[in-house]
């Protein structure tokens, strides 16, 4: 065996020495475009044009790194060289071949195109891991995490939140291996889980799910409504009762009740409301009450109210607006019913000694505490009676205070208007006898003014008849005696040019009597 072998080398040393000129051809590499790890392919690099009797090295490298040698082959006469590569991740890259002349350096080597070939790696042993290292904080942190694998490679990820996927959003990016939240929410709490997967061939799918981490999102509580009742103890003790109430927040929440600076009181609950009840004196002013909340990062405040509670004092008042429809009828009534004072009033409505409730076939009524409490009526035959009124403190209905009773029927409320026109009609009377006093006094003060001075117009309005139709002339000088008494009155002190040019306006109004008993 090996003599022939050496035979051969001899041969072909004998040729190549023949054939000084020959030349390579590009050797031809044929690679898969990939190959799962650990698996053993055949790759195959052929040589199409090459001298005669001399054996030719083919060489499998990765590009640019000629340092290590993948497979050779030594081919003689057009053999196709198939390297069985037993596959590790190393392999990933660009392939190439080089071919050269075994013995013979005056030939050049050639080298084919490069092939790709991408090495898949099986996904395996996913999980979870938190950057902060926090399972459990505050909403509007940031909230990391990270899918590490013990191997995979060409991996997408995806990331579940209680079994469903999570959506992208500007708060929610997922970016290779991460998952980046970048305000967080209470609704981001849940059991975080990922899933690795990659492919193979697009026919092999290999997946990894990593085991679920509990993420706690904890929600800030939000700022405590302050309010109390009164509770009557017994005939001459109260309390108050404060509650302290949030919509929001991750529970326990603390609750501290404080007057002004001052702890009063304290309790942790499993709910977002509490209650505390403070001893009260009626009628005075026993400081400032807050509540405050917290549940573990920043304290939330309520807003301050003082603690007084005034009863209810009288007199309580019933008063009332209408609503007028056609024919200037009343159709609606507003009734309102108020007392001096109290903090805590309840109102109670009555017709006819009956309870109203709050609403019925031809009312209801609109409570505006503690200010008020109104009561709106459809005028007709049900709503007819008498009204009242009553005012008691809520914690204390002994103490009911009732308003003046009134008899409401539509009739009685309807000579209401014809008063009104009665009303408006008489002032009107008396406007227009105003306007003509008036007008008789401009009349006579022109007259008095233009008299003699102006004698032309004095015949245009002479020549105006229906001025002298209007102008009862023969009334004329009683109407400037009564005038001249007014004046005499009313003007007397230093008006000399007025009663020097009285003789005067006489004269003209003599003058006009005649013409126009001349004309007549
Ligand atoms: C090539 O030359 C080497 C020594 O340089 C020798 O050992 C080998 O046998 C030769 N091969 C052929 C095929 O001639
Ligand atoms: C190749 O070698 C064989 C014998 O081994 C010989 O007969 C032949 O002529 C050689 N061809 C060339 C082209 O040198
Ligand atoms: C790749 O997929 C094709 C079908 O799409 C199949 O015929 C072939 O055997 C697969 N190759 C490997 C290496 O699994
Ligand atoms: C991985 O998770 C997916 C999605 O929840 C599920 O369909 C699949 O069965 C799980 N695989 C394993 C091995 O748990
Ligand atoms: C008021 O009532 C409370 C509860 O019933 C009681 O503890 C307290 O001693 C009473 N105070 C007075 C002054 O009666
Ligand atoms: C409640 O008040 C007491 C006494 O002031 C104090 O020691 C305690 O720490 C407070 N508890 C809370 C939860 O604030
Ligand atoms: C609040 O403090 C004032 C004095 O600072 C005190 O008179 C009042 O009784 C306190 N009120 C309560 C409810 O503790
Ligand atoms: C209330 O009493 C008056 C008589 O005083 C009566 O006319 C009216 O119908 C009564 N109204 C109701 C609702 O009972
Ligand atoms: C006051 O309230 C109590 C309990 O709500 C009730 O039993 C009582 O009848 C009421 N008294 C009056 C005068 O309304």
């Amino acid at each position: 065996m090996f003599a022939s072998v050496l035979l051969i080398t001899l041969g072909l040393c004998y040729c190549s020495q023949e054939n000084i000129q020959s030349f390579l051809g590009r050797p031809q590499l044929f690679s898969p475009p990939e190959a799962l790890l650990r698996s053993v392919v055949d790759i195959e690099c052929k040589l199409n044009t090459y001298p005669k009797n001399e054996s030719i090295l083919l060489q499998l490298y990765k590009e640019g790194n000629r340092e290590r040698l993948l497979a050779e082959y030594t081919a003689l006469a057009g053999e196709t060289a198939t390297f069985p590569i037993f596959i590790r991740q190393y392999h990933e890259g660009n392939l190439e071949c080089v071919a050269k002349a075994q013995n013979n350096s005056k030939i050049e080597p050639t080298v084919s195109y490069t092939r790709h070939l991408r090495v898949v790696v099986p996904v395996k042993g996913a999980q979870v891991f938190v950057d902060s290292g926090h399972m459990e904080f505050f909403e509007g942190k940031i909230l990391e995490l990270h899918c590490k694998l013990i191997a995979g490679n060409h991996v997408s990820y995806t990331w579940l939140l209680n079994g469903q996927p999570v959506s992208q959003s500007p708060h929610h990016r997922a970016e290779g291996e991460k998952l980046l939240i970048t305000r967080t929410t209470s609704q981001d709490s849940g059991s975080y889980m990922c899933v690795a997967t990659n492919t193979f061939n697009g026919t092999d799918v290999f997946t990894s799910n990593s085991s679920e981490v509990l993420i706690t999102v904890k929600e800030m509580v939000s700022h405590p409504d302050i309010s109390f009742s009164v509770l009557k103890e017994d005939s001459h003790n109260y309390s108050a009762v404060v509650t302290c109430q949030s919509t929001k927040g991750t529970l326990p929440v603390t609750f501290s009740l404080y007057n002004r600076t001052e702890l009063v009181a304290n309790t942790t609950v499993g709910e977002r409301n509490a209650e505390f009840k403070v001893p009260l004196v009626l009628g005075q002013h026993l400081g400032w009450l807050q509540c405050q909340a917290n549940n573990g990062d920043e304290i939330a405040f309520s807003k301050r109210i003082p603690l007084e509670v005034v009863p209810v004092g009288g007199p309580v008042t019933m008063h009332y607006d209408t609503d007028v429809g056609e024919n200037y009828a009343v159709i609606g009534l507003r009734l309102y019913c108020k007392a001096v004072k109290g903090t805590h009033p309840l109102y109670q409505w009555f017709l006819n000694k009956t309870l109203l409730h709050d609403r019925g076939s031809f009312y209801y009524v609109v409570h505006q505490p503690p200010e008020q409490s109104v009561l709106l009526l459809s005028v007709g035959t049900s709503s007819a009676g008498t009204y009242h009124c009553e005012v008691s403190d809520s914690f204390d209905n002994a103490t009911a205070i009732s308003s003046t009773r009134r008899y409401l029927v539509k009739e009685v409320l309807n000579r209401l208007p014809f008063l009104g026109v009665a009303v408006v009609f008489g002032s009107f009377t008396f406007l227009v006898l105003l306007v003509s006093v008036c007008c008789w006094v401009g009349v006579v003060f022109r007259r008095r003014q233009f008299g003699e001075k102006s004698m032309a117009s004095l015949e245009m309005v002479r020549m105006k008849p229906a001025y002298e139709g209007e102008l009862d002339l023969s009334d004329y000088d009683e109407d400037v005696d009564l005038m001249r008494t007014a004046r005499g009155e009313e003007f007397d002190q230093g008006a000399e040019v007025s009663v020097h040019e009285w003789p005067q306006n006489v004269r003209v109004k003599k003058t006009l009597e005649d013409e126009a008993v001349e004309e007549s």
